[in-house]
């Protein structure tokens, strides 16, 4: 069953990014006007690019946002597959260039040396105002991946928020994950996908991390997709 969720639809991506960039950019003011500061959590991949360069460009005082990532891949900053690089490349631009970045990656060998270090600066953030979400073609979200050691610790909503080392199912397959217990302590969630593909697996995700994070959302989310 789809859980309790405000879908919105647009025609395509470009129509998406704008209408999402715009909602975000609202909840991101009421923020900075009911407690002075905004805190953001993003989602990698290859779908928040255009939604990034929107966002960019929208007025705010970003200098009192702090942005940080869901998951990030286990390699350098300088790595085309970094979540950050594609953060600093495509957000951190423009009028957001001077939002406050928490990076996920740290200098330790592995993503589970680096998960204590990763989390310390990013606690006081929560709960946080904003975390989008995007979803994979195996249902994953954030690395929360079917089938990766330790998921079921990693999606215990009552666990202490924090990030956990995961395995995807494909390179770089050492990922860096804010587990579900930070996740979900947010205020705004939204999720945004593109695809037909996509929308369907939405339907029957409910048992696969994206299904399970909505159903122990306490925040009403909110679905932004385009075919
Ligand atoms: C990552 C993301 C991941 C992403 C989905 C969808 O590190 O890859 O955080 O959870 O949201 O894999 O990725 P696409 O937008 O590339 O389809």
């Amino acid at each position: 069953m789809t859980p309790a969720v405000d879908v919105h639809r647009y025609p395509d991506a470009a129509e998406l990014a704008g209408a999402l960039s715009q909602a975000l950019a609202k909840q991101l003011q009421a923020a900075l006007l009911a407690r002075g500061r905004a805190s953001l959590v993003v989602s990698g991949g290859s779908t928040p690019a255009l939604l990034f360069r929107h966002l960019r460009q929208v007025p705010l005082a970003w200098e009192r946002v702090s942005i940080t990532l869901a998951d990030e891949r286990w390699v350098d900053a300088g790595n085309p597959a970094s979540n950050e690089n594609m953060v600093r490349r495509e957000l951190l631009r423009d009028a957001a260039a001077c939002a406050t970045f928490l990076p996920l990656k740290n200098s330790a060998a592995s993503a589970q040396a680096g998960a204590v270090a990763a989390w310390a600066p990013i606690a006081p953030l929560c709960p946080f105002d904003v975390v989008i979400l995007g979803m994979g073609d195996d249902g994953h979200t954030a690395s929360l991946f079917p089938g990766s050691p330790g998921l079921a610790a990693a999606m215990d909503a009552q666990a202490q928020p924090g990030c956990v080392a995961m395995t995807a199912p494909v390179e770089p397959r050492e990922r860096l994950s804010l587990n579900l217990a930070a996740l979900l302590n947010v205020r705004h969630l939204y999720v945004h996908f593109t695809g037909e593909a996509k929308w369907l697996l939405w339907q029957v995700a409910g048992d696969l991390p994206m299904g399970l994070t909505l159903r122990r959302s306490t925040s009403r989310p909110q679905l932004y997709w385009s075919p």
